[in-house]
């Protein structure tokens, strides 16, 4: 190797704290028989056990109200996994060592008995960590937590402060309540029963690759972080596009509707990630403990504020990639005059040093013209003098732009010259891919979040004082909207970009939303 070679050299520098060990332990899935199970959680933890990342042993009990044999749960399983993992081929060796670790408990959540059953089952297992180190994952309604929580206290799965008695962990999954207040009782109800850090509160963008790259590319370069503030960047769109409706889903979406769905949790989040200050270690803590400071910075509407700064839409008839689309007051269990938003626009401030005056953007909905997350920092203006006093609003501004889904990678886009005799200036755009740099392997979210609960690290799971934050900052919102029926005006045809006025709202500002585009 010549000296060259080795200044090339890529170093790569593995994070273990030397905390992080995987022990023998069972994992219990309240719900068993929904799509989550058998849609994500299943194929995650086949993917995990085909790694030789779960420990050994690993018991996988399935709870669930549906009669059924650990034999038939299994098919079942089997069959959804061909279906939906992400390498799609099932090892038929590597899944008969999955599957005798898959049980079914038939029970009723209310029920004591049934707890007293999963108890009989644990007990079962003959292996002392197998019956005491336990993940429960609650993948029920959540009108249901509470219950299954208590239960389990009582018939002593769960014990909330005997250190000596293994570990136990509760999974819970959004939506973690329905507003401020619901999402307060929830916690007093759960924390009755399980210490705060007992508690893992799902958010599965959390969980993605490029979600988690975020905190490494702000704060494991120094050429972006000086950056990252109001003194270099005019503003920040945060965009959450989908090509699919509802589907299936209308009567959980009745309630939800995109600001309880997405911008609660998702985009949120996604917004605490890139606007935190750095954390004073990479412990889960001090990560959460910025992540919550970012969210109590942001700017409380008050009802009069929502209609300048906050656009619903909701959408119409259309087409999607060459598909029609029913209208969202047309899909099944939606009422038929519903006001209930599949779109949403709003722009944010954060009150604090670093940020003060730039509008952060967030956009979300069903039925847009593309499938695409990402977040674009675009950056002031030059100064009005050289090529800018030419080119006036002709001259782009320099923006980064994190593509979170899909086309992972992130793409810095500045000015260049135009090759020949005539000066022209146009952005020209260096992208890193993802896939080009390390392959297309990338574990689904739910992967990295089982892992994380197994190992006991709850940096990528949401703490009490967070959840309860962010619904702080949409109720005002909800509320303001609760009094008002959708207007026509509100409405989107379907395979659009939103409704007109998500333009207006950022038009006023002078700026304009830039659709994620396609990479080639
Ligand atoms: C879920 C929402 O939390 O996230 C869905 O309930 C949404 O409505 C989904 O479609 C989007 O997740 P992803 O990983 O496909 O971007």
């Amino acid at each position: 190797m010549d000296q060259s070679d080795q200044l090339d050299e890529l170093l790569t520098c593995r994070l273990n704290f030397g905390t992080k060990t995987v022990e023998p332990c069972t994992i219990v899935i309240f719900g068993a028989s929904g799509d989550l199970t058998a849609r994500k959680l299943i194929p995650a933890l086949y993917h995990l056990f085909a790694e030789k990342q779960l420990p050994t042993p690993c018991k996988i009990i399935g709870f669930a109200r549906r009669e059924k044999s650990d034999e038939a749960w299994r098919a079942e399983l089997k069959e959804a996994l061909a279906q939906f993992s992400r390498t799609k081929r099932v090892d038929q060796a590597v899944w008969d060592a999955f599957a005798v670790n898959l049980h079914y408990c038939q029970g009723e959540f209310s029920e004591a008995s049934a707890y007293q059953k999963l108890g009989d089952m644990l007990s079962g297992f003959g292996n002392e960590q197998l019956r005491n180190n336990l993940v429960f994952y609650l993948s029920t309604s959540p009108s249901q937590f509470a219950e299954i929580v208590e239960h389990l206290s009582k018939a002593k799965l769960l014990r909330r402060d005997e250190p000596d008695a293994g570990w136990q962990r509760v999974v819970v999954e959004k939506p973690f309540g329905h507003d401020l207040a619901s999402a307060q009782k929830l916690n007093s109800e759960l924390t009755r029963f399980a210490h705060e850090k007992q508690i893992y509160r799902i958010d599965h963008y959390l969980g993605k690759e490029t979600v988690q790259n975020i905190l490494m590319f702000r704060f494991s370069n120094s050429i972006f972080e000086q950056l990252w503030t109001r003194q270099s960047v005019d503003h920040v769109q945060i965009t959450v596009s989908e090509k699919i409706g509802v589907g299936a889903r209308g009567g959980y979406y009745e309630e939800a509707g995109a600001l309880r769905d997405m911008v609660q949790n998702h985009l949120l989040q996604v917004m605490a990630l890139i606007a935190m200050e750095p954390p004073v270690s990479l412990q889960a803590e001090a990560v959460r403990d910025e992540k919550v400071k970012l969210l109590k910075s942001i700017r409380r509407l008050s009802a009069s504020q929502v209609g300048a700064n906050v656009v619903r839409g909701q959408y119409s008839e259309g087409e999607v990639g060459g598909h029609a689309r029913l209208a969202y007051r047309q899909e099944t269990k939606v009422r038929p005059g519903s006001s209930v938003e599949t779109y949403v626009a709003a722009k944010l401030h954060v009150d604090n040093w670093r940020w003060a005056g730039v509008p952060f953007y967030l956009r979300t909905g069903k039925n847009l013209a593309l499938s695409a997350s990402e977040v674009r920092i675009q950056f002031r203006p030059t100064p009005n003098v050289l090529f800018a006093a030419q080119c006036g609003p002709k001259l782009d501004a320099n923006a980064i732009t994190l593509r979170l889904q899909p086309n992972e990678g992130i793409t810095l886009r500045f000015n260049g010259k135009v090759p020949g005799t005539s000066m022209q200036i146009r952005p020209v755009r260096m992208h890193f891919s993802y896939d080009a740099e390390f392959g297309a392997y990338t574990p689904e979210a739910y992967e990295r979040l089982l892992l994380e609960a197994i190992e006991g690290d709850a940096t990528l799971f949401i703490r009490r004082d967070e959840v309860e934050t962010a619904w702080g900052i949409v109720d005002p919102i909800r509320e303001y909207w609760g009094g008002q029926a959708l207007s026509d005006k509100e409405l989107y045809t379907a395979g659009t970009w939103g409704p007109v006025a998500a333009e207006q709202l950022l038009a006023v500002e002078g700026h304009s939303w830039r659709n994620p585009q396609p990479i080639n």
